[in-house]
C-alpha cells in the first residue's frame, strides 16, 4: 500500500500546483497558507490558517451550545482507524461510500458541512487531487481530524471552524455539498438548506442527511423512556439493552459517544420526504433521488446519482415508516436526499 502510495503522489502533485491550491510538499505539516480565499465572501476573506485551522466564528448561541456539547464528546472518533489505509478499507466496504466516491471521481471542490471529526473530508481527499473543506463550528472535533490529516500525510483537507448559518461562501463555490446529520441540530434547519444550497455550483450535487420523522420512532421510544425513568442510571441502563448499537460489541467510549449524541442532545428536530422535497424546490435544486427509495424501488447503487422518480404521498410514506424495520431505524432513523442544482 505504502508503494501505491508513493507511486500516486507526483502524479498528483502537478494536478494540485495546475489547480492553484496548494503542493503536496506539505505532506506532513498542514500549511499555513491555502488559495480557497477566493471560496469567501469579501468579508470572510484574507485569514490564515492558524495550526492547521481557518476560523471564521459562531452565528448563533444555538450553535454554541450544540458546540459545547461535541466539544465533550468529538462525534464520531478515531478510535478504530490506526491510519488512513483502515479509513479508506472501511469505506471500501461501504457500497454507498464506495459508489458515491466513484461519481464524485477527481478534481473536485467539495465541502463537508459539519464534518464533526472530519472522516468522511479525509476520506475524500485521501488519494486525490479533490480539494476538500471540513467545516465545523466544534475545533475539538477538528482538532482530531486535522491531527489524523498530519498524521498520514493528507494535506487536501482544510478545516475551517465555522458555523454554516454565517453563510461564508460565495455562491456557486462546490461541485459537492455534502451536509448529513447536522441540519437537524440547527436553530433552523430549513433557512440553513437554503444557505448551503446556494453553495453548490450549477450542476453539482447536494447530499443531505436527516432525521426522519418516521424512521426515528424507535430512537425516540427510547429518549422518551429515558426522560420517563427521570435519566437515572436505570433509565440509562435500560437504554443499553433496547438500543441495538449498544448491544454491539464496540468500545465503551464508542457507546459513550452514541448515548450522548443520541439520548442527550440539546437540539434536535425530525423531518420527513415531503418537506424536504419542498426545500428542494424551492431553492432550484432539482430533486435525484433518495435513501431510502421514496418510490418502492431498490436502490441502484451502482448508478448514485442518476435521477429516479419521487413516488407519490403513499409509496413516500410506507417508504418512511419502512425504516422503522430496517437497519436504518436500528441505526438512528437518518435519510438522505441528493439533489442538482439546475
Ligand atoms: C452528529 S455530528 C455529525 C458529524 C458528521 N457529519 C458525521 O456524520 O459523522 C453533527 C455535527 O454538526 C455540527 N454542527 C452543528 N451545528 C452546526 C452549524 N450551525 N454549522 C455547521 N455544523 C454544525 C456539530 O458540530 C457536529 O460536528
Amino acid at each position: 500500500m505504502r508503494a501505491l502510495r508513493q507511486n500516486w503522489l507526483p502524479a498528483l502533485k502537478g494536478a494540485y500546483q495546475d489547480e492553484g491550491w496548494h503542493h503536496l510538499g506539505a505532506a506532513v505539516e498542514l500549511p499555513k497558507q491555502y488559495h480557497i480565499d477566493h471560496l469567501f465572501k469579501k468579508e470572510f476573506r484574507g485569514r490564515t490558517i492558524d495550526d492547521g485551522i481557518l476560523t471564521i466564528g459562531l452565528e448563533s448561541t444555538t450553535t454554541e451550545k450544540v458546540s459545547d456539547f461535541y466539544t465533550q464528546n468529538p462525534f464520531p472518533n478515531y478510535d478504530e482507524f490506526e491510519d488512513i489505509d483502515s479509513l479508506i478499507n472501511k469505506s471500501e466496504k461501504n457500497v454507498f461510500m464506495k459508489s458515491l466516491k466513484r461519481e464524485i471521481g477527481f478534481s473536485k471542490t467539495i465541502i463537508e458541512v459539519g464534518s464533526g471529526t472530519s472522516q468522511f473530508s479525509i476520506n475524500l481527499a485521501a488519494r486525490t487531487n479533490n480539494n476538500v473543506i471540513a467545516f465545523d463550528p466544534t475545533r475539538a472535533s477538528l482538532v482530531l481530524g486535522r491531527d489524523f490529516a498530519r498524521r498520514n500525510g493528507i494535506s487536501n483537507c482544510i478545516f475551517v471552524n465555522a458555523d454554516l448559518l454565517l453563510d461564508p461562501f460565495e455562491p456557486g463555490s462546490f461541485d459537492v455539498v455534502w451536509c448529513s446529520g447536522v441540519l437537524h441540530h440547527t436553530r433552523d434547519p430549513k433557512a440553513g438548506f437554503k444557505i448551503i444550497s446556494k453553495w453548490v455550483k450549477k450542476d453539482g450535487i447536494i447530499i443531505i442527511g436527516l432525521y426522519n420523522k418516521y424512521g426515528r420512532l424507535r430512537t425516540v421510544f427510547r429518549q422518551k423512556l429515558f426522560t420517563l425513568f427521570l435519566r437515572s442510571q436505570f433509565g440509562r441502563r435500560l437504554v443499553f439493552l433496547l438500543d441495538p448499537i449498544l448491544r454491539k460489541d464496540i468500545s465503551k467510549e464508542k457507546k459513550d459517544a452514541w448515548f450522548q449524541d443520541q439520548y442527550e442532545h440539546p437540539v434536535e428536530s425530525l423531518h420527513t420526504f415531503d418537506e424536504v422535497s419542498g426545500w428542494f424546490e424551492d431553492e432550484g435544486i432539482e430533486f435525484v433521488t433518495a435513501y431510502p427509495k421514496a418510490d418502492f424501488q431498490d436502490f441502484d447503487f451502482r448508478n448514485l446519482l442518476k435521477k429516479t422518480g419521487k413516488g407519490d404521498a403513499v409509496t413516500r410514506f410506507y417508504a418512511q415508516v419502512g425504516m422503522i424495520f430496517s437497519h436504518l431505524g436500528s441505526e438512528g432513523g437518518l435519510f438522505l436526499v441528493i439533489g442538482r442544482k439546475s
